[in-house]
């Protein structure tokens, strides 16, 4: 009797605890309905998701996923950018067929869904540790690509460790980063990061329709931008292209260094880390540094150096096609050949060194072919301006450019050799590839 007893008592609290672990949990269930002022808390406790009001001045609410243990309550990921609920009338519910859908009590509308399709068994909703949000059918074998929807498909302005900047050509999912109108407003301000996969993917930022920063293309190691692979103790970059996607992400090195990549309302795109010392985010690094950065500032064969007292100068061989504007600091028309190319036999090809390579929009690669075979498929086509080593980190690959070159910069030390073909008389001059 007495075991029996121990046993009936064991389990009662068991059975008491796992309902409680179930209301504080990581995962809401089917039917499960988390209304304003509950919440979910990842696993080891590092994000937490629920309903804020964003800023001080707002008293919107939105369903959004937090650090939890930051003071600053910094938001990661907000559900209904585009919809606020205007009191706390929120509520998000996980349907029996997946979807996870956001209502307004007060007025019973539907304010933000998953919109997800097909059978499920079992889905769960599950908050993980690196801020994503998974909806997941618990009976099934779940490969990390099993997933039926998760938040790291739907980025809004933060890029966390893991999250994928790219393209699935399975899914036909885009992802990219867009600011905040303001620290008050959540939904869709006019920055973006994105990649554009013209010729050779790259990485932009706009502002509204006008490219204000191009990170560029990647070279096997880093963006052309930053085209040296630095080793740091924070994070590591990856970037990965198949025929089932081509994406770009960053891991972090240590779990218990916090870093994200942020697009913040001003249009300043940061990489910061969390410092405990100053209970701070600190700006690691960001992609507009100096006036270079500035997409296009030197115009076609031009190229912008950060160390001259003038920022454009045209490449060697080339001059400014207006003098007059160029004397005023207005580069933008660029520069021209001081000898015209007439597609001659004897034309060739001028090595300019550290440099950020040119705008790929229009560009053509391929992995596998040595410098000597771009050179020489670069030279056979009249319409081909330039060729380069697609892969530095191997020395192998070739990237071929067509059309006007722009969007250079000297990057001392660090930038990539390119090839650009001038006319047969330019040739002799200095160097003869
Ligand atoms: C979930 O709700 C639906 C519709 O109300 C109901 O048919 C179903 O039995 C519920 N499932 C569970 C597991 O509670
Ligand atoms: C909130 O208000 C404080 C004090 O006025 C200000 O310093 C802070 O920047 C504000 N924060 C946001 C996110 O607007
Ligand atoms: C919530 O807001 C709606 C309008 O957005 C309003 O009709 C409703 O009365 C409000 N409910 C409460 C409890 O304030
Ligand atoms: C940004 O992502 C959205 C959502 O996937 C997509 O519709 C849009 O085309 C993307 N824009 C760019 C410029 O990549
Ligand atoms: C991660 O960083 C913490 C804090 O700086 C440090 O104590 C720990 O040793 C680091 N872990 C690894 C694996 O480097
Ligand atoms: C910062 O503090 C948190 C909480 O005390 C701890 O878990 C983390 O390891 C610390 N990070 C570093 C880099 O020291
Ligand atoms: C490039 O080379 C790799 C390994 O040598 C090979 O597997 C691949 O099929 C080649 N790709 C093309 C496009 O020729
Ligand atoms: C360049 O010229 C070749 C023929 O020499 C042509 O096949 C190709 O389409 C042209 N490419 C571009 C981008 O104009």
């Amino acid at each position: 009797m007495a075991a029996f007893s121990i046993f009936f008592f064991c389990f009662t609290i068991s059975s008491h605890s796992l309902y409680t672990f179930a209301m504080t949990s990581d995962t809401i269930f089917m039917n499960q309905t988390i209304t304003d002022g509950q919440t979910i808390v990842s696993a080891q406790e590092t994000f937490e998701l629920g309903f804020f009001s964003p800023g001080n001045a707002s008293e919107n609410r939105y369903l959004g996923i937090w650090y939890k243990r930051l003071a600053t309550g910094t938001v990661a990921w907000v559900a209904n950018r585009e919809n606020p609920i205007r009191n706390k009338s929120g509520e998000l519910t996980l349907q029996t067929d997946g979807v996870l859908v956001l209502r307004d009590s007060a007025t019973n509308s539907i304010i933000w869904s998953t919109n997800t399709k097909g059978k499920t068994r079992n889905p769960v909703a599950r908050l993980l540790d690196d801020g994503n949000l998974m909806v997941i059918d618990d009976e099934k074998d779940n490969g990390p690509e099993n997933y039926i929807w998760q938040s790291f498909d739907h980025p809004g302005e933060t890029k966390l460790p893991g999250m994928k900047l790219g393209w699935n050509f399975e899914s036909g999912i885009v992802t990219n980063f867009t600011s905040w109108k303001s620290d008050d407003d959540p939904s869709q301000g006019p920055f973006m990061v994105y990649m554009n996969f013209n010729g050779l993917p790259q990485i932009y930022q706009n502002n509204g329709d006008v490219i204000q920063y191009r990170l560029g293309s990647w070279n096997g190691q880093a963006f052309t931008a930053r085209p040296a692979a630095r080793p740091n103790s924070i994070y590591r970059l990856e970037y990965v292209s198949n025929e089932r996607e081509i994406y770009t992400k960053f891991d972090s090195i240590n779990d218990s260094i916090l870093s994200r990549l942020t697009v913040t309302p001003s249009g300043i795109t940061g990489r910061y880390t969390w410092v405990n010392r100053t209970q701070g985010w600190f700006l690691f690094s960001a992609f507009n540094t100096d006036t270079c950065e500035r997409y296009a500032l030197c115009g076609v064969y031009g190229a912008c150096d950060s160390t001259q007292s003038t920022s454009c100068g045209c490449l060697e061989g080339f001059t400014p096609k207006s003098q007059a504007q160029w004397d005023i600091s207005d580069w933008t028309s660029g520069c021209q050949r001081e000898v015209a190319l007439d597609c001659g036999v004897r034309e060739g090809f001028r090595k300019y060194r550290f440099m950020k390579l040119p705008d790929t929009r229009q560009s053509w690669y391929d992995t596998n072919m040595t410098l000597e075979q771009c050179n020489a498929k670069c030279r056979n086509e009249c319409n081909c301006t330039a060729y380069a080593t697609l892969n530095i980190k191997y020395g192998s690959g070739c990237l071929l450019w067509y059309e006007e070159l722009i969007d250079m910069r000297v990057i001392p030390r660090d930038g990539q050799e390119i090839y650009i073909r001038m006319a047969a008389s330019e040739l002799g001059k200095v160097f003869c590839f």
